[in-house]
C-alpha cells in the first residue's frame, strides 16, 4: 500500500508537518529512531507542545500510523526528513541526517521525491545527503527520483504563523525537482518561494537565523553599554523603535536559545572556515550573546550586595526557564548557565515555571517551586528569565524581594531592569 507521504524525524518540525499533511486529506505515515515518540504518536499522545493529543488522536484514526521500522519508506510517494542538525562539541554534527537518509536510501523507488528540511549549511543536500541517496538506491537524482531541499520555518508557540500562512522556501537539485517539490508542499502551504538552487535555500535558511543572532547580539551590547553609563536601554529601544522604515526591534536578553538561533550561525561559521573565509560578525556576535548569562549574574549579585546580603547566603529564583516565551522547550536555554553561575557562586537556586516540570543542570535538579507568590516572599532576588503570557504582572510588580528583569516588562519598586 502506498501513502501520499513519510516523514522521517517527528520532533518540533516533522509531527506539525504532519498533521499538516493529514488536514489536506493526504495519507500520511512517520518514521522515528525513537520508539517511545512512535509508542506514544500511535497511543494519541503527542510530545510537541503546538500539536494537541486530540490532533494525533484524530490522524491515528484516519491511518497515521509511527514506526520505528524504517520499511514503510518504501511505501511513500514523498519522503521529508525533519532531523535534527545540532552541535557536537560546538561543531555541526550532521550525524543525524546522514543516518536518516541512510535509512531513506534502501527504500527509494523510481519516481520518489526526498526534501530535506532540516537546517545546515550550504552543500548539505548536494554534497551529503544526494551520495548517500543515489549509493544506497543504485538510482539517480534527476533521472530516476527527485531531491530537494525546503528549510523549515516552525516558530513553536507562534499563535499567528504556522505551516500554511508562512511561506516556504523550495528548491530542487535540478528544475524537475524543484517542479516536484514545488506540486508537494503547494498543496500545504499558502505560497511557495522558488530559489535558484539548493545551496540558494539552505543559505538563505541560515542569514534568517543569523539577522536575529546579529541583532540581537547588537542590542545586548548596546545593553551591556547602556547599563555601564547610566542610560535606559529599554527607554532608547521603545524611541528607536518608532522609526516607521529602516529599523527593525529586537530586545535585549538573559542570553539565546533554543535549537536554532545559537545552534545555525555555527553551521554557518563552520562552512565559512572550511573555505577560508573570515565570517567576523558571527565571532563578534557570539562573544556578546555568550556574556549575557554572565551579566545577568553579576547583576543579581550586585542587587543582593546593595542590600547587603552575600550571595552565597542567598537564595535565588529563576522565574521561566525555557528559553521563549509559552513554551516547555529548555533547548539551549541561557537559564542554564545562569543557574550555573549562580550556584558556583554559592548562591541556593530554585525556579518557577508552569511550562517545565523539570529542570536539572550539570545533572542536579534544581528545586522546582510550583507557587509564584510563595517563592517571591521566601527568596532574596528574583530574575525574570522569561516572561510567559501566563504570569501576572501585578504579583511581579508587588514583588517582596528584590526582582531582576530581564525583559523589560515589569515596572515596581523592587524591581531592577535588565
Ligand atoms: N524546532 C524548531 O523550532 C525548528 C525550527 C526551524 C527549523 N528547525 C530545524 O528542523 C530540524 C528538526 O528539528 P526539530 O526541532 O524538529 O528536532 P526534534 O529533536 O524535535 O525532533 C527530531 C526527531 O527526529 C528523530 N530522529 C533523530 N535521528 C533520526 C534518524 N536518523 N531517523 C529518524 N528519526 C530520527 C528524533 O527521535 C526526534 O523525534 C533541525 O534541523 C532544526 O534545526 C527546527
Amino acid at each position: 500500500m502506498s501513502v501520499d507521504l513519510v516523514v522521517v524525524g517527528l520532533g518540533y518540525v516533522g509531527l506539525p508537518l504532519a498533521r499538516r499533511a493529514y488536514e489536506e486529506r493526504m495519507s500520511v505515515a512517520g518514521f522515528d529512531i525513537s520508539a517511545e515518540v512512535a509508542d506514544g504518536l500511535n497511543a494519541g499522545r503527542s510530545h510537541v507542545a503546538d500539536v494537541p493529543d486530540s490532533a494525533v488522536r484524530a490522524m491515528v484514526g484516519a491511518g497515521f500510523v509511527a514506526t520505528t521500522d524504517p520499511a514503510v519508506i518504501a511505501s511513500a510517494e514523498t519522503v521529508v526528513i525533519c532531523v535534527p542538525t545540532g552541535l557536537t562539541e560546538g561543531e555541526p554534527d550532521l550525524g543525524a541526517v546522514r543516518a536518516a537518509a541512510e535509512s531513506v536510501a534502501p527504500h527509494l523507488h523510481p519516481g520518489v521525491l526526498v526534501v530535506l528540511e532540516s537546517t545546515s549549511y550550504p552543500g548539505t543536500t548536494e554534497e551529503v545527503v544526494r551520495p548517500i541517496l543515489e549509493r544506497g538506491s543504485g538510482l539517480r537524482v534527476g533521472d530516476d527520483f527527485h531531491l530537494a531541499y525546503s528549510p523549515e520555518r516552525v516558530d513553536p508557540g507562534n499563535p499567528h504563523f504556522g505551516i500554511r500562512n508562512t511561506p516556504k522556501v523550495v528548491s530542487g537539485c535540478t528544475p524537475l525537482c524543484a517542479k516536484f517539490a514545488v506540486a508537494f508542499y503547494s498543496r500545504l502551504v499558502d505560497s511557495v518561494v522558488v530559489s535558484r538552487g539548493t545551496r540558494e535555500a539552505e543559505m538563505a535558511k541560515l542569514l534568517e537565523n543569523t539577522y536575529r543572532y546579529i541583532n540581537i547580539a547588537l542590542v545586548n551590547e548596546v545593553a551591556l553599554f547602556c547599563d555601564q553609563v547610566g542610560i535606559d536601554v529599554w527607554d532608547v529601544l521603545h524611541c528607536a523603535a518608532t522609526k516607521p522604515f529602516g529599523f527593525a526591534p529586537f530586545a535585549p536578553g538573559p542570553g539565546v536559545g533554543g535549537h536554532c538561533i545559537p545552534v545555525d550561525p555555527l553551521y554557518l561559521s563552520s562552512k565559512a572556515d572550511a573555505e577560508g573565509f573570515a565570517f567576523t560578525m558571527l565571532s563578534a556576535a557570539r562573544g556578546v550573546n555568550d556574556r549575557m548569562p554572565e551579566h545577568v549574574v553579576a547583576r543579581a549579585r550586585g542587587m543582593l550586595s546593595d542590600a547587603g546580603k552575600p550571595l552565597q547566603e542567598a537564595e535565588v529564583l529563576l522565574i521561566g526557564v525555557s528559553y521563549k516565551p509559552d513554551v516547555p522547550d529548555t533547548r539551549e536555554t541561557p537559564a542554564v548557565p545562569i543557574a550555573r553561575g549562580l550556584r558556583s557562586l554559592g548562591a541556593a537556586v530554585s525556579y518557577h515555571d508552569p511550562h517545565v516540570e523539570r529542570f536539572s543542570v550539570d545533572g542536579a535538579d534544581v528545586p522546582h517551586q510550583s507557587d509564584l507568590a510563595a517563592a517571591l516572599r521566601r527568596s532574596d532576588v528574583a530574575i525574570l528569565l522569561q516572561d510567559h503570557s501566563c504570569y501576572d504582572r501585578a504579583v511581579l510588580s508587588s514583588a517582596e524581594c528584590a526582582l531582576l528583569d530581564t525583559r523589560g516588562q515589569i515596572f515596581g519598586r523592587r524591581v531592577t531592569l535588565l
